[in-house]
């Protein structure tokens, strides 16, 4: 049975932050497996602005259409969004109106599908982060009206269950938003934040929204309290112990479709 595998992410437009945060997932993911691994982004405007710079990345149907032609059969499409909220609804929409192509149409977890990948990615943040007296970290997240929202505040507990409480989590669309973290700094004594993005891509709202100079972002929010604040301005995409945790989700894909089709 031919086979292939589609990475498939939201896609960035800052193309230092494509390179930085998005391609060594995606290398860590080819290196799980010798099959072709083409990428797909699912936003249509990144798309289009890559296009005007010559860049085409189809979108996950062109992309499981062109696999398709080539005549692969069996085909495991692996997420690299963090949950389960309408992107992924998305993708997930896309691979039924696709079964019909193949035999076999596997779709992968998103990097915090389920409690245990909450508990790893908290293991990984409070590895990461040297607890100091006075000094509290913000990991700073997209959020979203979906109920998959609920993965920030379950990352939150999981650091506080790990006696991490000056590890806070924060969204920019989403709960818990910045006026609870700035209540939890205060509760905190805490004069030092060091904030970094909870996304993948440390792309416009990690530059603008968390890092930006004028007065609505986070960083100036913070400053405003009083707080002295450093910005990591990298994406969780660029760390390898993140890298890992996707490629186990992706073997794990790739052993139920082998084992699902004697493969
Ligand atoms: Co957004």
């Amino acid at each position: 049975m031919k086979r292939a595998a589609v990475i498939v992410s939201f896609g960035t437009s800052v193309e230092e932050a494509r390179q930085r945060d998005i391609a060594p997932v995606e290398a860590a993911l080819r290196g799980c497996t010798g099959l072709p691994c083409p990428t797909a982004y699912t936003s249509p405007t990144i798309r289009k602005i890559l296009a005007e710079r010559g860049t085409i990345v189809p979108d996950l149907a062109g992309a499981l259409e062109a696999l398709a032609a080539e005549g692969v059969e069996a085909v495991a499409v692996q997420p690299t969004h963090l949950l389960y909220g309408f992107e992924y609804d998305g993708i997930q929409k896309t691979v039924e109106e696709k079964k019909g192509l193949f035999a076999a149409l596997y779709l992968g977890r998103p990097l915090l599908g389920g409690t245990e990948d909450v508990q790893a990615l908290a293991a990984v943040l409070a590895g990461l982060c040297p607890g100091e007296p006075g000094t509290a970290h913000i990991f700073l997240g997209h959020g979203t009206e979906h109920s998959a929202n609920r993965v920030y505040p379950a990352l939150q507990t999981a650091l506080e269950h790990m006696g991490r409480p000056d590890i806070l989590v924060g969204t920019v669309e989403g709960w818990p938003g910045c006026d609870e973290v700035r209540k939890a700094l205060k509760a905190r004594q805490a004069k030092a934040v060091r904030l970094a993005p909870l996304m993948l891509v440390a792309g416009d709202h990690a530059l603008h929204d968390m890092a930006g100079e004028d007065a609505g972002s986070w960083k100036s929010r913070l400053e405003a309290d009083g707080c002295r604040v450093d910005c990591l301005l990298r994406g969780l995409g660029s760390l390898p112990q993140v890298q890992a945790l996707y490629a186990a989700h992706f073997g794990a894909l790739l052993r139920a479709m082998e084992a699902d089709n004697g493969i």
